[in-house]
């Protein structure tokens, strides 16, 4: 039996009076896609800032490998083998996208620029880039920056690696392309965590679902089961698909 790669345990995030995080505690084991879907707001982001470093929780423990890493700096945790996209994506805009994912490279830790190179190469075919790479990732439309996002993090050299709604704003097809990326990341031997609204997407790649209400775990577990359990399908529902009060016009036609 293997150790978890991720645990956390109980984790509070705060702001202000607002608990963006509320007692989460769950595993991850190496080798595992792990889905996390909540409604706007529910802390999906904040959950990935705190298991990244870059925000530290008022309460609880996340340990990494089995060591406890809470607290450390988003440095120290990339070379431990953490990375994360951001759901708005920062790319050197004045750099190649060939650099863009040296520089990640880089950031991974001790290594030559020859070798950062070989390694950002590497990436770049993994991630379909090959035919911008020379382009200025400022000008890529949006499926080819999130694909840059991922491939930033991925030149790390993760063993876990966090993606903050990658998929959101593609076309079916770059969706297609993307879940089929996720599981080549995956094959190669790092762990992953997503989050995504595309449910086909998370639905096609989940091996386990967490649930996020208002900071709090609401469910977690087979993504099926998940999905068909009353306070998952309330949370949904909850979340403001409400139609809104039909118009004059609109009366006449529809029922509510
Ligand atoms: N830096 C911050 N300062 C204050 N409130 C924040 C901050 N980041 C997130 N929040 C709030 O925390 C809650 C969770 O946000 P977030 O983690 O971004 O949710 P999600 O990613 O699930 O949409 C929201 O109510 C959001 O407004
Ligand atoms: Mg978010």
């Amino acid at each position: 039996m293997s150790q978890p790669l991720l645990e956390v345990h109980n984790v509070v995030k705060r702001f202000g009076g607002l608990t963006a995080v509320d007692h989460v505690s769950f595993e991850v084991m190496p080798g595992r896609i792990i889905g996390v879907i909540g409604p706007n707001g529910s802390g999906k982001t904040t959950l990935f800032a705190n298991v990244s470093g870059f925000q530290t929780p008022e309460e609880g423990e996340i340990r990494f490998d089995g060591r406890v890493i809470t607290g450390m700096r988003p440095s120290v945790l990339c070379e431990l083998g953490i990375a994360r996209t951001f759901q708005i994506v920062q790319p050197f805009a004045g750099l190649s996208v060939f650099d863009n994912v040296v520089a990640g490279a880089l950031r991974g830790g001790r290594t030559t620029l020859k070798e950062a190179k070989l390694k950002a190469a590497q990436i770049i075919e993994l991630c379909g880039l090959q035919p911008v790479s020379t382009q200025m990732a400022g000008v890529l439309p949006i499926a080819g920056r999130k694909r840059l996002e991922v491939a930033r993090a991925l030149a790390t050299g993760p063993k876990l690696l966090l993606l903050d709604e990658v998929m959101a704003g593609l076309r079916p097809t770059e969706v297609d392309d993307a879940i089929a990326l996720v599981r080549q990341i995956r094959d190669s031997g790092v762990t992953v965590i997503l989050v995504e609204h595309l449910m086909r997407a998370v639905m096609a790649l989940s091996e386990e679902l967490l649930v996020l209400q208002q900071g709090k775990l609401i469910a977690r577990g087979d993504p099926h089961t998940v999905c068909n359990q009353p306070e998952v399908i309330r949370a949904y529902f909850g979340e403001a698909k409400v139609p809104e009060a039909p118009t004059n016009s609109q009366k006449s036609t529809h029922h509510a």
